[in-house]
């Protein structure tokens, strides 16, 4: 997605703002320290943990693991696109994005004169629409008995397409190319929807980007009827509603997401408007990430029937990648025969809420498909089971929801999950579960040079010899050595910079923990740079006793050991002996 943008041009701008200024104009801070702070607006909390660095530009929440910069606050507080943030931020500082050629960019792609034009013919579509229901009985009626007040059909924009071949006036290219018409072989064009209720389809700006018709004569068909796609019509970036919804919240405490446009309607006029609909195709992994930038809570609205079950399959396995800190999908099967639209109707909103709330875990779910695939009294049974849990327990990026997981299976399966077992399910999952996380302001000397090179990406000059250091089996060395590696790659990184560079690397929230803690100093300027030396010499000692042990272990199998380390034997040797 970042492609189409330069990162020179996101490094700079990152480098440009001041994210305590953007985060301030949403959420006011107070300075404490070095840092600011405020209570997190990710989650609830009296007393403030989230604070935001001016240095590095960044914000963390040590109570909720909330982390990122200012392009991503945008994001997620803002419930904005990627590239949304960044023309927000570029415009508060008066400068223009620059697109590369080439690549198609939602955004960028209907901002051309042309699709400007297909946009305003279907802004008078929708118009036009909406003064026709106004003027016909039978579809206001078809309205009414459904369920639909005025204010609620208003607020979607629902409209009524007339009966007959050539209703629509206007660019008869537009009306074609924006799917509103069509042109037969013989080069007749006419009207698509006809005889139809019309919902208007909008981007999350508003904008009128396609239609889907419902028939109003039972004898009709297709019952729903939607726009093909067109240059600013594509059927699986879009979900029905979110634009509503947006409208109508500020603070989004759980978002569903239903089949059908009627479901999100009705939900509507009955007091639920966080509710949204797939454009009658499958739930994808960018529709689900979308969604969960907006909430951390998702429900998935199904039918108890089979086709509703399969359908749930499917969005839980689009879901499991989205599965990050905080969120949580959920899975809503209502009883035989209804949909979120006849059973708000028949039992009301709280109702609704009720079921909502007892929403089946996707960890339950998953359990609960795959068992009824097999047995799982015999160890040949489990051990299958565990075989076709894998391939979805791995996509799991969070690893609290793992941890739950494999608790789950060992209540389930009630069996003690030894390391074998535990190598059945994935291989690395042991070394995973094990990894703790770290207590708050503890300070090992990998973690400090870490913090310190967050702070200061020019001390990486003074690391010393990397290669020993690479001979250092102490944790989070590792992560030291990467970092250094990205410092001598671009060695006049911005800190911020650098901590983008993390942005999706597997260690990405413990780097942002770290570097949101602020090791004691009186006067940064004269201390940082010999309390990053002291930290990288603190770390030899680890170096030499595990270099000692490994020419040790060389000697001890019989290896001859070459003349250089003999020399290096001894030395480390004499050291131990002082
Ligand atoms: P449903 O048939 O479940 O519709 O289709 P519904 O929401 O319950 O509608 P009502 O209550 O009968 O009015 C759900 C969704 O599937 C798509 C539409 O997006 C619809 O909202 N669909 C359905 C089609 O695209 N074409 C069809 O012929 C039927
Ligand atoms: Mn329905």
């Amino acid at each position: 997605m970042a492609g189409s943008i330069p990162r020179s041009f996101i490094d700079d701008l990152l480098n440009r703002i001041d994210i305590v200024e953007i985060i301030d104009a949403r959420v006011p801070l107070k300075k404490k320290g070095r840092e600011y702070w405020a209570c997190c607006p990710f989650h609830n909390e009296k007393s403030p943990s989230f604070s935001v660095s001016q240095n590095k530009q960044f914000y963390h929440c040590f109570g909720c693991q909330q982390h990122g910069n200012a392009i991503s606050f945008l994001m997620d507080y803002d419930h904005m696109e990627f590239v949304e943030a960044i023309e927000t931020l570029a415009q508060h500082i008066g400068v223009e994005v620059p697109y590369e050629k080439g690549r198609h960019q939602a955004y960028s792609r209907k901002n051309t004169p042309h699709s400007e034009q297909l946009l305003q013919t279907l802004q008078q579509c929708s118009d036009f629409f909406m003064q026709q229901l106004r003027d016909n009985q039978t579809a206001i009626d078809y309205l009414k008995q459904r369920g639909i007040s005025g204010q609620t059909s208003q607020i979607f924009g629902i409209g009524y397409a007339p009966a007959g071949w050539n209703n629509l006036q206007g660019d008869v290219k537009l009306l074609v190319e924006s799917g509103m018409m069509i042109e037969n072989d013989q080069g007749k064009t006419y009207d698509r929807f006809r005889h139809r209720l019309m919902f208007p389809i909008r981007d999350r700006r508003g904008r009128t980007i396609a239609f889907g018709g419902r028939i109003i004569n039972p004898e009709d068909n297709p019952k729903y009827l939607n726009s093909p796609e067109s240059p600013v019509f594509h059927k699986g970036e879009e979900i029905y509603g979110l634009f509503e919804l947006k409208q109508a919240n500020s603070r989004i405490e759980q978002v569903f997401i239903t089949e059908g446009y009627m479901d999100v309607v009705a939900l509507a006029e009955h007091g639920v408007t966080t509710a949204v609909a797939t454009l009658g195709t499958a739930i994808n992994a960018g529709q689900i990430e979308k969604l969960f930038r907006l909430s951390k809570n998702l429900v998935f609205c199904f039918d108890a029937d089979q086709a509703g079950r399969k359908a749930a399959w499917r969005a839980l396995e689009n879901s499991l990648g989205a599965l990050k800190e905080g969120r949580i999908a959920r899975f809503l099967f209502l009883p035989d025969g209804h949909d979120p639209d006849t059973f708000i109707k028949q039992f009301g909103r709280d109702a609704f809420i009720d079921q909502a709330a007892q929403a089946t875990t996707l960890s339950k779910f998953l359990f609960d498909e795959l068992l009824a695939q097999g047995e799982i009294s015999s160890p040949e049974g489990r051990a299958q089971f565990l075989d076709k849990l894998r391939p979805y327990f791995n996509q799991i990026p969070l690893q609290s929801l793992k941890d739950q997981i494999l608790r789950d299976v060992e209540k389930r399966l009630s069996v003690e999950l030894d390391t074998r077992l535990l190598q059945v399910i994935g291989g690395n999952v042991m070394h995973e579960a094990q990894r703790s996380v770290i207590p708050e302001q503890h300070w090992t000397p990998a973690r400090l040079a870490i913090n310190l090179l967050l702070q200061r990406p020019s001390l990486a000059t003074h690391a010393g010899n990397l290669e020993e250091l690479a001979e250092t089996d102490v944790p989070g060395v590792d992560l030291l050595l990467q970092i250094l590696d990205r410092i001598h790659e671009e060695p006049d990184i911005s800190p911020q910079n650098l901590l983008s560079r993390f942005s999706g690397h597997q260690n990405e929230a413990h780097l942002y923990k770290i570097a949101a803690m602020t090791p004691l100093m009186k006067d940064e300027e004269q201390e940082i740079q010999p309390m990053f030396e002291d930290a990288i010499k603190r770390l030899r000692p680890h170096y030499t006793r595990s270099r000692f042990r490994k020419l040790q272990q060389k000697l001890l199998a019989g290896q001859p050991l070459q003349e250089q380390e003999l020399t290096e034997y001894r030395q480390l040797l004499r050291r131990d002996e002082k």
